[in-house]
């Protein structure tokens, strides 16, 4: 049973808001509280046990912690993606699905296997750089290049301009369409190329689509090339360094995975239950819903839904080969993530291109780096040694 019943209908009986078990401390806990961004989980674990669903007074925001209940809000069209603009993540109306609906086709079937060998050819290139080294960080010189290698790729930018990119991801160009001042400047002539000579990219696709006969203003194609950067480059970018260091502390499973790379998809989807890059989702509440009052902002905790023991044995382990898989990491519902393939793509080619390039590849010696972060979450360095 989850805490969300479903939407109000005429024959629907009222909505009676649950009953929140009672909880142990008095006063909730708060995301806020020291300590939490360095390590989230025994809060998770308060929220789950004793406060499913609370307000966060200093977070601003009410908080959702149970498999259950973050998978029925994330499927609940009253609770709306939060500021509404250009990229998709953000509407609600027609113009949210006519968005998904250009950018999708350009991340999934011809054209994500058109961009395969690109991703494969760009992780090889990266492992290479590192042959030669005792010592590397795998997130600042792997991690941190590969997804925005094949997201520039998908959008048809120039290699050359990768560099560039990442710099923007590293200083804030987030998941959700967070924009950069450079990034218009960038785009513009790439656009006015493209709206003049189209190819087969996504850039493409997206300056010469006319959703309501009209082309798309150069705002919402760069508003929308942006939110696809982001994605990748920030977001893939943690998710591949959970990745790696979740397998580099499991040998035993890298052995079997690197003798079986048919295991890899399982062992990315166990790392982004276990290590999900983003920790929270928001969410609008459109109409009062149970306590929740219209207007107030909800929190999605996808970190805590990843770990909960309703759903998953032993959730804080991470096992490639879980037997109860599923995850939360790239959403649910009609914002479910659309750049899921790619991300699965990235990981598994660039696994691959580590283990053939760097056969001794392990940990390094002395204390490894804990994740970091409240929203967004990872390893914010991984020390390995190479030979
Ligand atoms: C491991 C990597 C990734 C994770 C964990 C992830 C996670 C998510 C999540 C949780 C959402 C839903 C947000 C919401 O419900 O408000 C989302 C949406 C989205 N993601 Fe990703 N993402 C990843 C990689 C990517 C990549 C590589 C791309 C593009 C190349 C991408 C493009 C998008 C887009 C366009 C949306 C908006 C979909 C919509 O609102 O309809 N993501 N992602």
């Amino acid at each position: 049973m989850t805490l969300f019943a479903p939407p109000r209908s005429s024959s629907a009986a009222p909505y009676v808001a649950p009953r929140v078990p009672s909880a142990r401390a008095t006063a909730p806990p708060s995301l806020l509280d020291p300590g939490t961004e360095h390590d989230p989980h025994p809060l998770y674990r308060t929220l789950r046990g004793h406060f499913p669903l609370v307000y966060d007074e200093p977070f601003g925001a009410w908080l959702i912690s149970r498999y259950a209940d973050v998978r029925a809000a994330l499927q609940d069209p009253r609770l709306v993606a939060p500021s509404p603009g250009p990229a998709p993540a953000h509407g609600e109306d027609s113009t949210h699905g006519t968005h998904r609906a250009l950018v999708s086709p350009a991340l999934r079937g011809h054209a994500l296997a058109a961009l395969a060998s690109g991703v494969e050819r760009t992780a090889y290139v990266l492992a290479r750089r590192l042959a030669a080294r005792q010592e590397a960080d795998l997130v600042a010189e792997f991690c941190q290049w590969l997804p925005v290698a094949a997201a520039v790729a998908a959008l048809g930018l120039p290699y050359e301009d990768t560099a560039r990119v990442h710099a923007w991801c590293r200083t804030g160009l987030d998941h959700l369409g967070g924009r950069r001042p450079g990034l218009d400047a960038f785009l513009r002539p790439h656009i006015v190329r493209r709206r003049a000579h189209p190819g087969d990219d996504l850039l493409s696709a997206l300056c010469t689509a006319r959703p309501d006969g009209r082309p798309l203003p150069d705002e919402a194609v760069t508003a929308l090339a942006g939110t696809v950067l982001g994605a990748a480059g920030e977001t893939t970018a943690r998710a591949l360094a959970s990745f790696l260091a979740n397998l580099l502390d499991h040998p035993g499973q890298l052995d079997l995975i690197r003798a079986r790379p048919e295991l890899t998809g399982g062992a990315w989807a166990e790392s982004l239950r276990r290590d999900p890059p983003l920790h929270v989702v928001p969410r609008r509440a459109l109409e009062p819903i149970g306590p929740i009052p219209e207007g107030a902002t909800v929190a999605c905790l996808l970190g805590a839904a990843g770990r909960d023991p309703a759903r998953f044995t032993d959730p804080d382990r991470f096992d490639a080969f879980r037997a109860d898989p599923g995850e939360l990491a790239y959403g649910s519902g009609q914002h479910f993530c659309l750049g899921a393939p790619l991300a699965r793509l990235t990981a598994e080619h660039g696994l691959r291109a580590l283990l053939t390039v760097l056969p001794d590849l392990r940990r390094a010696p002395g204390p490894r780096p804990p994740a970091e972060g409240l929203i967004s979450r990872s390893p914010r360095t991984l020390p390995v040694c190479l030979r």
